[in-house]
């Protein structure tokens, strides 16, 4: 059921690689709830072509950008707001890569090199997202920005290599920013953190299957799906959560607060 959420509201989503990516069903669901949006996403996942397939659903336009470069942001900033007729209301920064995962190196045996590009990609982009819309002042007051995190910011999990410290700096420069575009325009700016998700970039990680199985028992609510984060994304795109900025919010069911669950006892009750 729509709401008319986002009536009115103009966006950018990046991120939207496939159908499985969270930022297609973020996409899919800020246009039910009746936002005109661009769509954004590095030239070489361009190519694969099924974001055209999305555009069409959504009658967004595509505006090729590589997050990790100002000149490709200015771009995105300002072809947006011609196609959308002003400044934007909302954007979703949904974007991250390891080289160090992919290409399976362990945490004691990172190549720096890969680490600076996870870094990047992950981390840096987001603040040079928010600078270039800074100042372009390309954001309208009471705007709302929001990037996908992971709880590997707070806790350790080994298979999670360098995203873990890209991912900690990704919430520190949700934080950072958020201060400098409240007290400028007003902008909120917040991190989700999702559970794990059955996506490109989430299942490259290591164990990926086990530990969805395993994060799934330990939440009293199970793992939250990427529809679930598409309707927290949105909510935070809308004008019920105005006064939320700064923040890392876990959509997870339950996951990052609980110590041990019933399910997880039983399964190592078994094991003996
Ligand atoms: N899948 C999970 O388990 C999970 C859990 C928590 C958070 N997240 C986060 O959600 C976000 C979206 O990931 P996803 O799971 O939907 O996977 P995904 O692979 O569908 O999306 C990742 C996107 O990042 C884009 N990207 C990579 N390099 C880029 C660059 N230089 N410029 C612009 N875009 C670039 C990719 O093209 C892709 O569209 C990521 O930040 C990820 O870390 C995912």
């Amino acid at each position: 059921m729509a709401y008319g959420l986002l009536k009115g509201k103009r966006g950018i989503i990046s991120g939207a690689l496939d159908e499985k990516s969270i930022a297609w069903k973020v996409a899919l669901k800020a246009k039910e709830e009746g936002a005109t949006f661009t769509l954004t996403n590095a030239p070489i996942a361009m190519r694969m072509g099924a974001i055209k397939q999305l555009a069409e659903q959504c009658e967004a336009e595509i505006i090729p950008a590589d997050a990790t470069s100002t000149d490709d942001l200015t771009n995105l900033f300002t072809k947006s707001q011609e196609v959308l007729g002003g400044k934007v209301d909302f954007v979703l920064h949904s974007i991250g890569m390891s080289p160090n995962i992919r290409k399976g190196r362990a945490y004691t045996d990172l190549n720096y090199d890969w680490f600076k590009q996870s870094v990047d990609i992950s981390a840096l982009s987001f603040h040079k997202m928010l600078q270039t819309a800074y100042k372009m002042d390309a954001i309208s007051e009471w705007g709302s920005v929001v990037a996908l995190t992971y709880m590997a910011a707070q806790r350790t999990f080994p298979f999670y290599t360098d995203m873990a410290e890209a991912k900690a700096m990704l919430e520190s420069i949700a934080r950072s920013f958020g201060y400098h575009y409240g007290k400028y325009r007003k902008v909120r700016v917040n991190t989700v953190s999702q559970s794990p998700t059955v996506t490109t970039a989430g299942s490259g990680i290591g164990g990926f299957d086990k530990f969805y199985g395993f994060a799934d028992s330990m939440a009293p609510l199970g793992n939250a799906s990427a529809e679930d984060c598409a309707n927290y994304v949105v909510s935070l795109f809308s004008d019920f959560t105005r006064m939320v900025t700064m923040q890392n919010l876990f959509h997870d069911g339950g996951f990052a607060m609980t110590g041990v669950s019933e399910e997880v006892m039983q399964m190592m009750q078994n094991q003996q």
